[in-house]
Formats: C-alpha cells, structure tokens, sequence
C-alpha cells in the first residue's frame, strides 16, 4: 500500500485574510485623513486652504502620487484638478484609463506656499502618511510621477532622469509593490520636449496592466 506523504512546513498557517474589506479600508482612510489634519507645526498647513487628501476610487489597482496641491487643488480639496490635473487626465485617456478607476494622491497634502517644492524635511515627514495611504490602498501598480514622489518612497539619492521608465520593487510596510517612476505632468508642461519619454513610460504602464489582467 502506497503511503501518503505528509509536507510539514515550520511557518504559521496565515489564517488572515490580507485584502481589506471595502468598509474597512474607508475608515482606514477616514482615520488617516484625521490624522494629516491634526499634524501640528506644519508651515504647508498653517497657511494652506484645505486639506488634499485623495481621490478617486480607493480599491483601485493603480495608484498615482504626484508632489502636492496646487493653487486651484488648494481652492477645491482635490488633486489634479489644475492645468497638471488636465494633461494628467490625457495622458490616463491615451492609454485607455479613465481618471475616476484610478486613485490619486500626493506627496504633501497641503499647498506649498507659492507652489515651492516641499522641502526634503517635509517629504520625509508626510512619507509617513503616504506610506500608510499606500499599504491601505494596496495598489498592484504605484506610480510615482515627479522627483518629489520619487524621493518620498526612493530616498533623494537617485536621479529621476536616470530611474524613470524601469520596473521596480518596493516595500512599504512589509508589503511589495510594483513601482514604475515616470515624470509629472506639471514638468511636462514646461518641458514639452520630454513627453515622448512620458509617453514610452505610460505605454509601458498599459501593458503591465493588460498582462496582470488589471481590472482598470
Ligand atoms: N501637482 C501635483 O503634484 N499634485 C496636484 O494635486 C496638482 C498638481
């Protein structure tokens, strides 16, 4: 008689179940949000209009961060809804994304005064909240457009000219995510030259989506 073989593995049985429930994953974020609302000495805040948290839809499976409020973003609470927020939005449409599948953040969430870049202090300091905004979403793909998004996740020591368009892996919070840096529309704006890199990059983008069998 044959004997049945029995395969003991010295590893706990992983009884939890990882992906997070819709409800939960709302008040995870209401609880963030919170959280980014209260920070205390914060000179972003304190003279910034409203808080820009994230939109979009939350279960999505792609996730794009940029680098933080604008003027028109800081009127409404919302990201990307400026002239960035426009070609963001082609851009999506030129791969057959629409905006509202996706969910979209920043790096900082209230409006630098003047449209300055967050200082690398600040970025550290609310990669803390984007780190968390990224393990509650828990996207199959993170897009990081900009050097701000960049150094928030990556550290300041890359060059972005160097690292965009390239697969990558990331952990945020013991968890891995697929990550591809690409630039930020706003920088696109100034440097139209550029957007047939962009362009190569969002190619690229589709087809991870389409070969994951992304449901965007
Ligand atoms: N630029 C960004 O990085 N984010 C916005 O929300 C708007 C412009």
């Amino acid at each position: 008689m044959k004997e049945i073989e029995y395969i003991f593995e010295n590893k706990p049985i992983n009884r939890i179940i990882t992906k997070p429930k819709v409800e939960d994953k709302i008040d995870l974020l209401e609880k963030l949000k919170t959280k980014i609302q209260n920070i205390d000495n914060c000179e972003l805040k304190s003279q910034a209009k409203k808080l820009v948290f994230g939109d979009g839809n939350p279960n999505s499976e792609l996730m794009i961060v940029g680098e933080g409020p604008g003027e028109k973003e800081d009127q409404m609470g919302k990201p990307f809804v400026g002239d960035a927020g426009t070609l963001l939005n082609k851009m999506l449409k030129a791969i057959d994304i629409e905006r509202e599948k996706i969910y979209i953040t920043n790096v900082v969430n209230f409006r630098p005064p003047n449209n300055r870049k967050p200082e690398p202090a600040e970025i550290t300091r609310y990669s803390e909240f984007l780190k968390t905004h990224v393990s509650i979403i828990n996207p199959k793909i993170l897009v990081l457009m900009g050097s701000t998004a960049m150094e928030s996740l990556f550290g300041s020591k890359i060059k972005i000219s160097k690292e965009r368009g390239i697969w990558k892996e990331l952990i945020v919070n013991n968890k891995k995510y697929l990550v591809m840096i690409t630039f930020h529309p706003a920088y696109l704006l100034r440097q139209p030259d550029q957007k047939r890199y962009s362009w190569a990059d969002l190619k690229e983008i589709r087809k991870k989506i389409d070969s994951l069998q992304l449901n965007i």
